[in-house]
């Protein structure tokens, strides 16, 4: 990737920047616009929003002038995100000025978070919904109309909204997520996802099959399972993972891994190619990598965050692995999977990290030579153990130094390893027009690496063969050869 470009994306937030304005063929009386920032899982969660209001009576619009409900998913896993989320909820307001009528909602990790604050205090929004309370929406509409205060902010134990139909919107009708399980109970120590996004639950494995077959019939050619750890993904007939001990033995010998998850997926659609995010090292196990070797439809690509190189900096975060015990995982991955595209997570400038910490941070990159990455820098979150218990130490300069150390180091391994493309013929599915040209398709090959080449007769979601001939820092370029599959 392009230093200002991974610079845009880190600076951005990365996920946590992009807005989703969805728009879709509902037809109904009232209006709906829906605003997602964050992660997969949050746009996600938009699609099923948009089913239950549909069945409420919304129709999608992406004039939020015409909404009668404007809905913002948020984020909270960084200060910046809260802050771009305040701003946009002001824009907001100024618009509803010129239209009292309109209601405003906040959902998402944001709204779990700050809670009913952003409606009694800061009196910005109408409406407040947790991640876990989107199936009362409709309730709560009804409780506004009728002046009420209108605020669900309950974590479930169960909820995974299997039997709710995401509304597939904005997308390109070629890759879709499918949610695996919700929820974290990793308790890393930065991080603000398991307040937010409660307890790990995982969904009945049969409701994930339909979707997946009802995708494949739709046309759709992509999939990605997701989760905020899916390795930990445990069904055993509902229930939470960490009540799994006590389950009946019957439940036990029948309970579904990511590993038994993943194989089934790829039996049900054997002409899809699966992805997954995101993983955990702690909660790999090697048969999801044979699971991933057995499978040719399961991509050879892993999202495999290490927040950091040092292991004391890791026991500070409870990240639950060493240096030595992420890269003897590493080693696993490459010698079950040759040639498997790894990416990672990095967090710069955590509590107490020294320039030896962060030596340690650059020198593990090198060793692993990841594909890409994500990376930030350390942003205080409140009452996490990181809040609570360390002295958020390390000055913004110092932080901000690191980021781009880091990031320079990882444009140099990516640059490398796209190298070893060049010369050789890759399986690209396409996924639309290349944004510089549109003489050009873009897609990506086994390892989620961004292939661009001439359109010629070729359209997206085909299944092409293309010879790579050069590539820019984050892009293989190349010529089709021939189609595999349309
Ligand atoms: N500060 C900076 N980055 C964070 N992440 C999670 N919490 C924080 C935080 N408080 C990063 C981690 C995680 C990714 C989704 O966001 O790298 O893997
Ligand atoms: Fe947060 Fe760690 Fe869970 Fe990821 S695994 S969501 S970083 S607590």
């Amino acid at each position: 990737m392009q230093q200002d470009k991974l610079e845009e994306k880190v600076m951005d937030e990365s996920r946590q920047g992009e807005a989703l304005v969805i728009e879709g063929q509902l037809t109904g009386k009232k209006k709906l616009y829906i605003e997602s920032y964050g992660c997969q899982m949050n746009f996600s969660d938009s699609e099923i929003v948009a089913s239950i209001l549909h069945k409420d009576g919304y129709e999608t619009t992406r004039n939020m002038e015409e909404a009668d409900l404007v809905l913002l998913n948020t984020c909270s896993i960084r200060d910046k995100a809260e802050q771009t989320v305040r701003n946009r909820l002001a824009n907001f307001n100024t618009i509803k000025k010129e239209n009292p009528d309109m209601k405003i909602g906040v959902l998402g990790c944001m709204a779990e978070r700050v809670k009913s604050k952003l409606l009694d205090e800061e009196k910005l929004v109408d409406l407040v919904v947790g991640p876990d309370a989107y199936r009362d929406l409709p309730n709560l509409l009804e409780e506004l109309d009728e002046g009420r205060k209108a605020v669900n902010v309950i974590l479930s134990k169960e909820e995974t909204y299997d039997n709710i139909a995401p509304v597939r919107l904005g997308g390109n009708g070629i890759t879709a997520f499918i949610s695996i399980m919700r929820g974290c109970d990793n308790m890393c120590t930065f991080c603000v996802v398991p307040f937010t996004r409660g307890r790990e639950r995982s969904r009945d494995p049969q409701t994930i099959l339909e979707e997946a077959i009802d995708l494949r019939d739709r046309g759709y050619k992509e999939i990605t399972l997701l989760g905020q750890n899916v390795d930990s993904y445990l069904w055993y007939g509902g229930g939470l993972k960490k009540d799994f001990d006590k389950a009946s033995d019957m439940a036990k010998a029948t309970a579904v891994s990511f590993a038994g998850l993943l194989e089934k997926v790829a039996e049900a659609v054997p002409e899809m190619r699966i992805r997954f995010s995101t993983s955990n090292p702690q909660d790999m196990t090697d048969d999801v990598l044979h699971a991933i070797a057995k499978h040719d439809n399961i991509c050879n690509y892993i999202h495999l965050p290490f927040q950091s190189g040092s292991t004391r900096v890791l026991e500070l975060m409870n990240r639950g692995h060493t240096r030595e015990q992420y890269l003897d995982l590493i080693q696993r991955v490459r010698r079950i999977i040759p040639d498997c595209g790894i990416s990672h997570d990095i967090i710069a400038g955590f509590p107490t990290e020294t320039e030896e910490d962060h030596e340690d941070t650059l020198s593990l990159m090198r060793e692993v030579e990841f594909d890409f990455g994500y990376m930030f820098f350390y942003s205080e979150r409140p009452n996490t153990f990181a809040a609570r218990k360390l002295e958020d130490d390390i000055p913004l300069e110092v932080k901000k130094r690191r980021l781009q150390e880091i990031i320079k180091t990882q444009n140099e391994c990516g640059q490398r390893r796209l190298q070893r493309f060049v010369g050789t013929d890759q399986i690209v599915l396409v996924e639309g027009t290349s944004k510089k040209s549109d003489d050009d398709l873009f897609g990506r090959n086994d390892q989620n690496s961004v292939v661009v080449f001439p359109r010629e007769d070729y359209q997206p979601g085909d299944l092409v063969k293309v010879s790579v001939k050069s590539c820019t820092s984050a892009t293989l370029l190349g010529e089709a050869k021939e189609l595999i599959r349309r």
